[in-house]
């Protein structure tokens, strides 16, 4: 018997599997940014220069600049990438915070649907979106599978783009063994809570060219040239900038939880193998997708259901069943982007509007993989 019908629930809840999982070396970090006594500093404090230096050791070849979070990362993106904002195609498939700061800077949104299976920028729908006016590409790795960036970066060499990576969901995922973050002049990553690795909040930018950095440097600080942290602080305004400085307690937060990212990536990767056995057994159920060469990190579980083999309202049924049984669901939104009221768009995003009609995310959004640590079908 199954617990929608009265049985005691499958699971347990399962402390172990609340996110973020806050373990000694956690615990250790803050206390001593918390000793250090230096909890936020214009120019970046000793947890934050860290977690720079880290990421600077993942991306050799780029400069990474710590900011207060993803979507203030995007912001300084929109604005170091292009002095005229034109148009900048985005997909209609993510979260909102991946458009805010391109509208924010100035830019015209333009939505392109995404592809049914890898829920990712569709590359036919991202070429026909590309008008003259068109400037830039935001690309999102959705759900931890990265976006088919070789498509894309032949696409904006072709046409004289600009890319954006929102590699808020993707840390550490990979094409072709190369992580994203290495193809965009920008990419973006978010420390927030729900993501593979947290701050509480925070974000991160890794940008390809000196001089962008250094004036990202200087938007994030209230257009001030800023120093080393020791350095004498000039306070003077060359730009009008922001206070998008990541804090000392979120950056200790994330300096403990970074070595552990590959072990929880790999576990994800295990049990989403597992699942994936399992579920795919079921006709007309469809577990992610992923592509020849791609890695996933599956920060989110997205099965769809093909409407043909199911009557309605099966979708609510499963989704209530599985919430009984004590399984962590989410719809995680309903309508495309472009629908929302702010953006005015009656545009069509066919797959888009499948995929939110006809899918649900197993695990939960504050414990990313966790159906895959949970669940055993
Ligand atoms: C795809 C995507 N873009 C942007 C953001 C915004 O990131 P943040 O919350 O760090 O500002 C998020 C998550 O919150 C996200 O999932």
């Amino acid at each position: 018997m199954i617990s929608i019908l009265g049985a005691a629930p499958l699971l347990r809840f399962d402390e172990n599997g609340i996110w973020p999982r806050i373990e000694v070396e956690e615990r250790e970090a803050v206390n001593r940014a918390l000793e250090a006594g230096i909890l936020y500093s214009g120019l970046g404090g000793p947890e934050v220069t860290q977690l720079e230096r880290t990421y600077h050791r993942s991306y050799p070849l780029r400069i990474s600049v710590a900011t207060s979070s993803c979507t203030a990362a995007l912001h300084l993106a929109a604005e170091i990438c292009c002095f005229f904002p034109g148009e900048v195609i985005v997909p209609a498939l993510t979260f909102s915070g991946t458009t805010h700061p391109f509208a924010q800077a100035g830019y015209d949104l333009v939505f392109a649907d995404v592809d049914r299976r890898t829920f990712n920028l569709c590359p036919e729908a991202l070429e026909a979106a590309i008008t003259p006016n068109t400037v830039g590409i935001v690309p999102v790795h959705l759900h931890g599978l990265p976006a088919d960036m070789s498509r894309i970066m032949e696409l904006s060499e072709k046409r004289g783009l600009w890319v954006v990576e929102d590699a808020c969901q993707a840390h550490g995922a990979t094409i072709n063994g190369v992580e994203v973050g290495n193809f965009g002049e920008v990419a973006c990553f978010s420390f927030s809570s729900s993501k593979p690795i947290t701050g509480g909040q925070g974000g991160m930018m890794v940008i390809g060219e000196a001089d962008m950095a250094m004036r990202a440097i200087q938007l994030r600080s209230y257009g001030e040239d800023v120093g080393a942290f020791n350095e004498t602080r000039t306070y003077v305004s060359h730009a009008i900038g922001y206070n998008y400085m990541l804090d000392e307690l979120s950056a200790a937060l994330i300096n403990a939880m970074l070595p552990k990212l590959a072990r929880y990536n790999s576990r994800a990767q295990h049990n989403a193998r597992i699942l994936g056995t399992e579920l795919s057994e079921c006709v007309g159920l469809t577990v992610p997708f992923v592509p020849a060469g791609f890695t996933h990190i599956y920060h989110k579980y997205r099965l769809v259901f093909d409407p043909a083999q199911f009557p309605s309202g099966f979708r609510t049924l499963f989704y209530k069943a599985l919430q009984a049984e004590n399984v962590p669901v989410s719809y995680w939104q309903f309508v495309p982007v472009p629908h929302y009221p702010v953006f005015q768009d009656t545009g069509a995003y066919p797959n888009t509007e499948f995929v939110l009609a006809n899918s649900i995310i197993i695990g939960d959004e504050r414990n990313p993989g966790s159906c895959a640590i949970q669940v055993r079908l």
